[in-house]
């Protein structure tokens, strides 16, 4: 019987679904489940030493501060060497392209976010009136696309190619006069992708042109295994692009730590939105973060990531090549968190998933959710930073062999 809350749900709830990936990831928690379910970072590379010890630090000498209220745009300190480390990123990013350094980002460009999730939802807030058009790459990150649908957004996704969103396609989908655009343009979840330096100087062309709004996360690019990623589109059109940052992927997802950096006059509005969600993020954590930032200790934290996590990407790469049916297509990143699969049509790889949690033990994401506008039923997403090697080639092993069970089913069941 529903309840008294449930019987005056506003509008916007009622269509409220929880995510795929939440609901996945209870069963692939299980110790005997080898999960490339979520985005999860390799918990035993955390710098707990280097968190300790900025945590001693700062609540042995400023204890008081650590823990009082603080301002909604964040914490002074850290809102600074974010503006400076994202200008320095900015400036080599230029420097290996050729082109000219941008200006550098000033702090009241940037805002503290609890974690890019609440960045999301403050852009969604701020943009989005329900049936509002709005563009995606097609596919996108899946808890992007919840926060657009609980504002009630429409779609123009935008087709992909081997180097991320396509140019024409993006340029049809900004004809459509959308509200803004939602673009990864490295290492992109879920597919991996990561835009060549020339498609980002041809996207930022057409966002110039078009004069829409864009929206660039980029949770993955400080985890490259081969050359760093090109010109962030916000570098190349600062007045239109606001980008969205986390130290998620970097540090630890627990520190609920992200940022958004952008024309001032928008920071200033997402600022006054964030002030009745949370009032500000854990000063806490961003005093954590701080003294982290502080100490030295993060150019050689990112190295071992990006050393750890090469080895594990190219172990998934080797198994899936070897394991996975030869019908299968699949993505060959060079940085961030996952590999895309493309299944043959017809195979849906929502349906085999119970199968290979059942039979294998194995957890991944199936694709359709990431589809904005659905579709995809035959892809699948697979996370290698969270296992170690051997337990790649092992469990893409199974995997790959259920796989072949299964299209040989389909084959045998499919009508003459
Ligand atoms: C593309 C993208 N954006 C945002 C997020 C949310 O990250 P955060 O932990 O900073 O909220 C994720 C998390 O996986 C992500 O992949």
């Amino acid at each position: 019987m529903p309840n008294a809350f449930d019987i005056r749900l506003a509008a916007r709830s009622k269509g409220a679904k929880s995510s795929a990936i939440r609901e996945i990831l209870k069963v692939a928690a299980r110790p005997d489940i080898v999960s490339f379910a979520g985005g999860l970072p390799a918990p035993e590379l955390f710098p707990v030493d280097a968190l300790r010890a900025a945590a001693v630090a700062c609540l042995a000498e400023g204890g008081a501060q650590a823990l009082q209220y603080g301002p909604t745009d964040g914490d002074p300190g850290l809102r600074t060497a974010i503006a400076e480390q994202v200008s320095a990123a900015d400036e080599a990013a230029a420097r290996a392209a050729g082109l000219p350094a941008p200006a550098p980002v000033g702090p009241e460009q940037v805002l503290i976010t609890t974690g890019s999730q609440q960045a999301l939802d403050l852009i969604s807030k701020l943009l989005l009136d329900p049936g509002d058009l709005m563009v995606t790459e097609n596919p996108s990150y899946l808890g992007a696309l919840q926060a657009f649908r609980l504002h009630e957004a429409r779609f123009a996704a935008v087709a992909m190619d081997e180097d991320g969103a396509t140019v024409e396609s993006l340029r049809a989908a900004l004809a459509r006069d959308p509200k803004f655009a939602y673009l990864l343009p490295t290492f992109q979840n879920p597919t991996g992708r990561s835009m060549s330096t020339e498609r980002r100087l041809a996207v930022a062309a057409v966002i110039g042109e078009a004069g829409v709004p864009v929206v660039e996360d980029d949770p993955y690019g400080a985890l490259y295994y081969g050359e760093a990623p090109g010109p962030s589109l916000r570098s190349l059109q600062p007045d239109l692009t606001i980008a969205l940052g986390t130290f998620s992927k970097t540090l630890a997802p627990g520190l609920r730590l992200g940022w958004v950096v952008g024309p001032q006059g928008v920071i200033a509005r997402l600022s006054q939105l964030k002030q009745s969600a949370d009032l500000h993020t854990s000063t806490l954590s961003q005093h954590v973060a701080l003294g982290v930032m502080r100490s030295g200790t993060l150019p050689a934290h990112l190295a071992l990531l990006r050393s750890v996590y090469a080895e594990r990407c190219e172990a998934m790469l080797t198994a899936v090549e070897q394991y996975f049916p030869a019908t299968a297509r699949f993505t060959r990143p060079t940085g961030g968190m996952f590999v895309w699969v493309e299944l043959p049509k017809g195979v849906d790889a929502a349906r085999l998933l119970p199968l290979a949690l059942e039979q294998e033990k194995v957890a991944f994401v199936p694709g359709e959710p990431f589809h904005p506008n659905g579709g995809g039923e035959n892809t699948m997403r697979l996370n290698f930073t969270h296992s170690r090697p051997e337990v790649i080639l092992d469990a893409v092993g199974r995997l790959g062999r259920m796989l072949e069970r299964a299209l040989a089913d389909a084959f045998h069941a499919a009508p003459a």
